[in-house]
């Protein structure tokens, strides 16, 4: 992006500008970790996934940002993760310091928002490839499942929300740095769990 596309650029699109070093890095990481070898291997994705869901858990009952955002509670996808790990037998990972506090300020909470609702885009891609293991919507890979309305226009509904959010230029910054941290977080599971 030029400077020129980064002024008229949406707030989305910025952030998937800023980001891209950090998913593509994260993307390799999973995909070189061959998550979909066996069921085994696609649990740690779905361990990996239970701590980034379990980290972000609070916000999806935050009333601030409820406010802000379309379908805010309905987007939590924490219990299907919990339920795909139940369907492959998995222990739960254990408990660890919550990594966002109650306080975290409300453009931080969007950046990590975004985040995970951006991870439902490229989970469609991940669902497919979990038939190839058995799994669906039903069984081990239900948090992958594209909502009923369709992943892509379930993404502009949240986009066209996140997008409209007033912020100062240091707010702004605040949003990226926060999906920045998001997607690092991400990949620190991943190391943990493919270790
Ligand atoms: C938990 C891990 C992951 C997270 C947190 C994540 C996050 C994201 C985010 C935020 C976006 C939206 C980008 C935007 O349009 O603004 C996205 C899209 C995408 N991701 Fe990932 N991603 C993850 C894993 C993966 C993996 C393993 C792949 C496949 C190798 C993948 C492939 C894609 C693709 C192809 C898109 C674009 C889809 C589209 O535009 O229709 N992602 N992901």
């Amino acid at each position: 992006m030029n400077a020129t596309e980064t002024l008229e650029a949406t707030r989305s699109q910025r952030l998937k500008a800023a980001t891209r070093a950090s998913h593509g890095a994260l993307d390799k990481r999973i995909m070189a970790g061959e998550i979909f070898a066996d069921r085994d291997r696609f649990a740690r994705f779905l361990r990996v996934q239970y701590r980034f869901h379990r980290d972000i858990d609070a916000l999806y009952a935050n009333a601030a940002l409820d406010a802000l955002l379309p379908d805010l509670a309905e987007r939590r996808r924490l219990p299907q993760v919990t339920r795909d790990l139940h369907d492959l037998e998995q222990v739960l990972p254990g408990p660890v310091p919550m990594r966002l506090g109650p306080d975290l300020p409300l453009p931080a909470a969007l950046g990590w928002l975004y985040v995970a609702e951006g991870s439902n885009l490229g989970g469609t891609i991940l669902y497919k490839m979990a038939g190839q293991l058995g799994l669906d919507a039903d069984f081990g890979a239900r948090h992958l499942a594209a909502h009923p309305d369709g992943a892509a226009g379930h993404w502009r509904a949240f986009t066209a929300a996140l997008d409209t959010v007033l912020l100062t230029a240091e707010q702004e910054q605040q949003v990226i740095d926060a999906a920045d941290a998001a997607f690092r977080s991400v990949h620190d599971h991943v190391e943990l769990e493919f270790a």
